[in-house]
């Protein structure tokens, strides 16, 4: 194939070339499947590193394939933070399953833009299906409308853009928000809710003071107290309520809010109801958890993330509304070239992005490949060694478990009872650093309370008990190291 150049008469490779470096790719992709357990999670390379190693412009000539191999073994694999990597705990611990990779792969031969439902029935279609079967898996109304977005954040963002378009008495699209006599909105979430809801606030032109952050409890959920009481003061001042967001698994302690509660502010209020399951969402699917999701069903747009626990690549986010008529209200806007005269759906009519990936395919692969006892199983497993870790970390008076943990993430931290704050938080830094450096796992942390608190999110199929027990031997003995020296002079001795 080194030598074939040029290519097929019109420069891509012909059918054969295709074949020959596609398996050489497959097989490149397996065997870095196969000794991903071996290489560190975390590359040690520092800003710079990797780009220093591309050129600066282009090749002016065809390159052959197997440099290009070589290349991603040489540069980019040394530079890559493994997520497919058994030890990968940070963030939300994810899984690019094998018939999702492939699914990709087969989304970018088709290579279709699902703008219009004749720009590509199948890719409509599959992606429409999809979120059938997603409903009927999570237990989630069924006649809700969904589709796929690129991230929970986008979701979110369109999730409020309905919001807005719902308000009785104004006219957001056509008159803006500084129209005169409008009042001014605002959205409630928690102050453990993410970021992409006071991000989709800026973005829609609520402002940040748009967005208010209601206080938890002690184990982390939004007190529907507090947010009743925001809410009566702000309307008595003139702002117009809008929309609460309310988190099935927050992010940083996977704590739950309660739904049900929320849900009857919202409907008093007639403020919309968002909830966020980016994360936990794919829990849904184990009966056992159905209770963390009540009061659901009466939400009026959901996200949850099959990146993120249900073995999918990134990017897939399911968005799910019950007033699909509303959200196509806000974002349909079709150009003369666009119109058409079937009675189908068009998706670009229901958000900002005119054309959209065959996300789809690889959900569909991954759901038929796995099965849902599959998926269950695993999302299984995954809570199950978090339970472990837990009672592990409990056990042991060098360690404290520092939230509850109703999903697969478990927050602790180091204790040092001698040390004040500051010298806590410096151990536990420390603490996630060095394991993390040793490459067995990628421990994040996060602050919780004001405190720095190491978080081990499982996510990922490749995870097993013994990996956990890896970790946790890691942990105890890095305890102890770091007790030895002190968490100053040990920083000192790691640089
Ligand atoms: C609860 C929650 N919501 C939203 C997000 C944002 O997800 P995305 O990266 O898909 O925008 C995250 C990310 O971790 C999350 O944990």
């Amino acid at each position: 194939m080194n030598e074939r150049n040029p290519h097929a008469p019109n420069g891509d490779w012909s059918p054969d070339e295709f074949r020959e470096a596609g398996l050489a790719a497959i097989e490149w992709v397996a065997r870095y499947l196969e000794r991903l357990p071996e290489l560190p999670v975390v590359p040690p390379v520092a800003p710079g590193d990797i780009a220093a190693q591309i050129p600066a412009s282009p090749p002016e000539d065809p390159e052959p394939f197997d440099r290009l191999l070589r290349d991603l073994d040489e540069i980019v694999v040394p530079g890559v933070t493994h997520w497919n990597h058994p030890g990968f705990l940070a963030y939300f611990g994810i899984t690019g399953s094998g018939p999702g990779i492939l699914g990709e792969l087969v989304a970018s031969a088709f290579n279709t833009n699902g703008m219009l439902w004749k720009s590509s029935p199948s890719t409509t279609e599959v992606e429409l299906a999809m979120m059938g079967w997603l409903r009927d898996m999570l237990d989630l109304p069924s006649d809700w409308f969904g589709m796929l977005t690129d991230t929970a954040s986008m979701s979110t963002f369109l999730a409020l853009a309905a919001a807005r378009e719902s308000v009785e008495g104004m006219d957001v699209r056509r008159e803006g928000l500084a129209a005169p006599g409008y009042p001014r909105l605002r959205v409630y979430a928690s102050d453990q809710a993410h970021s992409s809801a006071e991000k989709a606030c800026i973005g829609l032109g609520l402002g940040q003071v748009g967005f208010v952050k209601i206080p938890v409890d002690a184990e982390f959920r939004m007190r529907a107290d507090v947010l009743a009481e925001q809410v009566a003061q702000d309307r008595a001042a003139g702002w117009r309520p809008l929309a609460v967001v309310a988190t099935i698994g927050t992010t940083s302690t996977t704590s739950i809010d309660p739904v049900p509660e929320i849900a009857d502010i919202c409907e008093r209020e007639s403020l919309w109801l968002h909830v966020d399951g980016a994360y936990a969402g794919a829990a849904a699917v184990l009966p056992e958890m159905r209770d963390a999701f009540r009061g659901l069903e009466r939400a009026d747009s959901y996200v949850m993330n099959p990146h993120k626990w249900l073995f999918v690549p990134i990017d897939a986010s399911a968005f799910f509304t019950r007033h699909g008529d509303v959200l196509r209200r806000a974002f349909q806007l079709v150009p003369d070239y666009l119109h058409t005269t079937d009675d189908a759906v068009n998706l670009m009519d229901y958000g900002l992005q005119l054309g959209r990936r065959f996300r789809a395919i690889k959900l569909w692969w991954v759901l038929r490949t796995f099965g849902v006892n599959g998926i269950r199983e695993r999302i299984r497993s995954h809570c199950r060694l978090a339970q472990l870790l837990a009672g592990w970390i409990e056990e042991d008076d060098r360690f404290e478990v520092a939230a509850p943990v109703p999903f697969s993430t478990v927050c602790f931290r180091g204790r040092w009872p001698e040390c004040d704050e500051s010298e806590l938080d410096r151990r536990n830094e420390l603490l996630a650093e060095r394991v993390t450096r040793s490459g067995i796992a990628f421990l994040a942390h996060t602050r919780l309370e004001g405190r720095i608190t190491i978080r081990a999110a499982i996510g990922n199929l490749r995870t097993d008990t013994s990996r956990i027990e890896s970790v946790w031997r890691a942990l105890r003995s890095t305890h102890d190291e770091i007790t030895r020296v002190g968490a100053t002079s040990a920083q000192g001795e790691s640089r």
